[in-house]
């Protein structure tokens, strides 16, 4: 028989519309041991729609960890509807639900606040692994008269926010995706983004034989505007599975659900969160019809 899945919080929608309480972790962990976990048999993909940070401070109250995380949260590179004067050189780039655009400072915080939620479900010898990048943030300091002020350009770095998470820093990975669409050529063309991994203080290290350097193109999908290679998600997952085949896969913006994906064509189960509903339902339909072995739960958890 499968191990149960660490997992007790089979999310009932009724409770957020009859009036009625959560259930309890424990009353949780008997129907969790209906849902075959992974162990290269049928692994479970559950895939919630809801805000990220809500989400994970709910999986919490049910005591949910994950043994491996992977993750690419919004780069905050909209230009759409400008609230901070601050633009990128990618256009109208936008999610279904999120224009990407906030105030620097402010989503730094966001960014910060959802690693520590993460932080909390993840087990002691688990490993988180980050994507972001560097970017180049214009900015314009208006004055008080409301006409428009001078262009400042600003140089932000990930590093600015992770080192204010209790996450230790284990490692940069640089992802080299070899081209780029952004053309300017008032600077080197950026081509590269970063993956930190991030563990607590006992993490388990399997017997890693890749490079810091990962040469990659990025993906392109219709249903999604910056979805990961599927290739890059297995490369940093494999060793880990070596070690321990019974894990618990988590991304708290799986958009087109590539992580699960991965994680159900290694035989694992995973957790996916999206605030966007034509997402999630997009990554059921995906995963689905790839690994029709997985059976796939989406619960609405807004
Ligand atoms: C960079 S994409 C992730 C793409 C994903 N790695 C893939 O392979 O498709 C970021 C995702 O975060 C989602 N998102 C934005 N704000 C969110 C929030 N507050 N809570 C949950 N998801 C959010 C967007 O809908 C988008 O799908």
């Amino acid at each position: 028989m499968n191990p149960p899945l660490r997992f007790a919080a089979a999310a009932n929608p009724s409770w957020r519309t009859d009036g009625e309480s959560p259930p309890t972790a424990d009353s949780l962990a008997q129907k969790s041991d209906e849902i075959p976990a992974s162990s290269f048999g049928a692994p479970v993909a559950r895939l919630l729609i809801g805000d990220a940070d809500k989400v994970i401070r709910r999986l919490a109250t049910f005591h949910f960890e994950f043994d491996f995380g992977f993750t690419s949260p919004p780069y905050n590179i909209g230009y759409g509807n400008n609230k901070s004067g601050s633009g990128s050189a990618l256009g109208d780039f936008r999610y279904a639900e999120d224009d990407d655009c906030r105030d620097e400072g402010e989503y730094q915080i966001w960014q910060s606040d959802i690693l520590e939620s993460v932080h909390g479900i993840m087990r002691e010898t688990g490993s988180f692994f980050y994507n972001h990048k560097v970017r180049t943030k214009v900015n314009r300091k208006n004055d008080d008269s409301g006409s428009i002020g001078k262009e400042i350009k600003t140089f932000v770095h990930p590093l600015d926010w992770l080192r204010t998470t209790p996450f230790n820093i284990k490692q940069e990975l640089i992802w080299n995706q070899l081209s780029t669409h952004q053309q300017n050529t008032a600077m080197f063309s950026p081509i590269d983004e970063r993956i930190y991994w991030l563990t607590k203080d006992s993490p388990k290290i399997p017997k890693i034989t890749i490079p810091t350097v990962i040469e990659m193109s990025k993906a392109g999908r219709k249903d999604h505007p910056a979805p990961f290679p599927p290739e890059l998600v297995e490369r940093v997952l494999r060793p880990f599975v070596e070690d321990n085949r019974d894990m618990v896969v988590f991304d708290p913006f799986v958009g087109s659900g590539t992580t699960s994906l991965v994680a159900s064509t290694l035989g694992l189960s995973s957790v996916g969160i999206d605030q966007s509903e034509r997402y999630i339902q997009g990554a059921a339909e995906r995963i689905s019809q790839l690994c029709p072995n997985t059976r796939v739960i989406v619960e609405d958890w807004r």
